[in-house]
């Protein structure tokens, strides 16, 4: 089986799971934005249900890892995925329930953050959370220096990529009509923060 493994999953996913459960609807669709191994979305369904996961991703490379975990976890409530490309303004997807994306808008073009919170604003209904997990800038400053080196890393891998400061993409976030709602603190100086549709 093609399973593919990311480290840092093993010590996020609780923490992770933790804001999930105070801030996702019952039941209903959370709609994932670029799944990657599919590991994320196997725990948390599994975690989760009745409530299903659409794991999305741009590209279909990991696709057999993500249907893969699904089955090792025995995660029913996980969709086969999808190819969605948050910058694109057609989402194959339909209308979710909640979105979640885990380490990605700073592994990608700004662009890509823009289109998660225009898509966020065309596939929630009112009041429905967006959960961000990852590395944040803080007014323009990190929040450790260990963070400061990770963002050197990936601007020099590519120059479109970088950690992303929590107050601009909340100032974007606001004018497609998502608000910040919540902060939480976790493992290796990174957030899960939540937007909430107005
Ligand atoms: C670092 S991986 C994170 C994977 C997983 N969420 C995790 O936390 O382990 C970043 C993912 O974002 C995806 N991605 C990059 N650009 C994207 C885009 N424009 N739309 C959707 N997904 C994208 C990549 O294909 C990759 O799977």
């Amino acid at each position: 089986m093609s399973l593919r493994h990311a480290p840092a999953t093993l010590r996020n996913r609780d923490p992770i799971l933790a804001v999930l459960r105070r801030v996702l609807p019952r039941d209903g669709t959370v709609l994932e934005i670029g799944s990657g191994s599919g590991e994320h979305a196997a725990y948390f369904a599994a975690a989760l249900a009745p409530l299903r996961w659409r794991p999305t991703d741009a590209s279909d490379r990991d696709f057999a890892s993500i249907t893969g975990w699904a089955r090792e976890h025995g995660a029913s409530t996980v969709e086969p995925p999808r190819v969605l490309d948050a910058i694109s303004d057609t989402w194959p997807t339909g209308r979710a329930d909640a979105m979640f994306s885990a380490n990605v808008i700073h592994i990608a073009p700004w662009a890509v953050t823009e289109g998660m919170l225009r898509g966020a604003a065309r596939v929630l209904p009112s009041g429905a959370p967006l959960v961000l997990y990852g590395p944040f800038m803080r007014e323009g400053t990190h929040t450790a220096a260990s963070n400061a080196a990770f963002d050197a890393d990936l601007r020099r891998r590519d120059p479109s990529w970088g950690i992303r400061d929590l107050g601009t993409v909340a100032d974007v976030a606001a004018t497609h009509g998502l608000d910040l709602d919540d902060i939480t603190e976790m493992p290796a100086n990174n957030l899960t923060v939540v937007f909430r549709r107005r």
